[in-house]
């Protein structure tokens, strides 16, 4: 299956589905999934946990390269970092709150830029992100850029999160769903954007198993 595709990349904003599709995809096909979101909670998990100010660029960066982030295992999303296991508090309020600032950050982006390339080069892996088209996998087989209106992108996290438990208004999702849309693709560095030679897919209208359904068509040429 796939002759020839090896690394696909997928971008796109928060809650177009990137991640599902993306563990899916990887499954069906044989192959590893990385969601790279997940190491830039990671690290900003680690600053705040280790008081470090989010201001300060130079020990962000520090506290990346000191630090790398593993994966523990292919599904389930936990991570382990400085010896920490990690899984729910990546998708709490502290973390969620700051992790645009920590992801803005160069010196951190660079370190994990690199963890997330020498994880590539093994081959056979679906890496999700924002940059991964654009930066940290530009010669990938394939590059898929999910996208969905903003509502219903809003409308997936709300109900991702009342499944964990939180109690959160709709209207505060859709809000702090277009402040992150704003602050990923206006930042200076990688920001947010389909690489030109990105296959656009909006999910507004598919399920999860038509999005990865149409994907595997274009990587197997059927
Ligand atoms: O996909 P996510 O919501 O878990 O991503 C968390 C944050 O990390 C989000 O603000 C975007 C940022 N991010 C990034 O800048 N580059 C990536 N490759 C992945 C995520």
């Amino acid at each position: 299956m796939a002759d020839g595709i090896s690394v696909i990349a997928i971008d796109g904003p928060v809650a177009a589905g990137k991640t599902v599709v993306g563990r899916e995809l990887a499954q069906s096909l044989g192959f590893a999934s990385l969601d790279t979101g997940v190491m830039y909670r990671a690290v900003t998990w680690l600053a705040l946990h280790d008081g470090i100010s989010l201001e300060d660029e130079t020990s962000l960066g520090e506290l990346a390269r000191d630090n790398p982030v593993s994966l523990e295992g292919d599904t389930g999303g936990r991570v382990s970092v400085a010896g920490h296991s990690l899984g729910t508090e990546l998708r709490e309020s502290p973390v969620e709150g700051n992790v645009s600032l920590v992801s803005k950050v160069s010196t951190v982006r660079k370190e994990l830029v690199k963890q997330q390339r020498k994880l590539a080069a093994k081959g056979k892996i679906v890496m999700i992100g924002r940059d991964i088209g654009t930066v940290v996998l530009p010669d990938a087989d394939l590059k898929i850029y999910l996208t969905a209106s903003p509502e219903n992108r809003a409308q997936r996290r709300w109900q991702e999160m009342l499944k964990r438990g939180q109690t959160v208004e709709l209207s505060t999702v859709l809000s702090e769903t277009l402040a992150r849309d704003k602050i990923d693709s206006s930042r200076d560095d990688s920001p947010l954007r389909p690489a030109n030679d990105a296959w656009q897919i909006n999910t507004d209208c598919l399920s999860i198993e038509q999005v990865v359904q149409k994907i595997i068509a274009r990587a197997t040429g059927n």
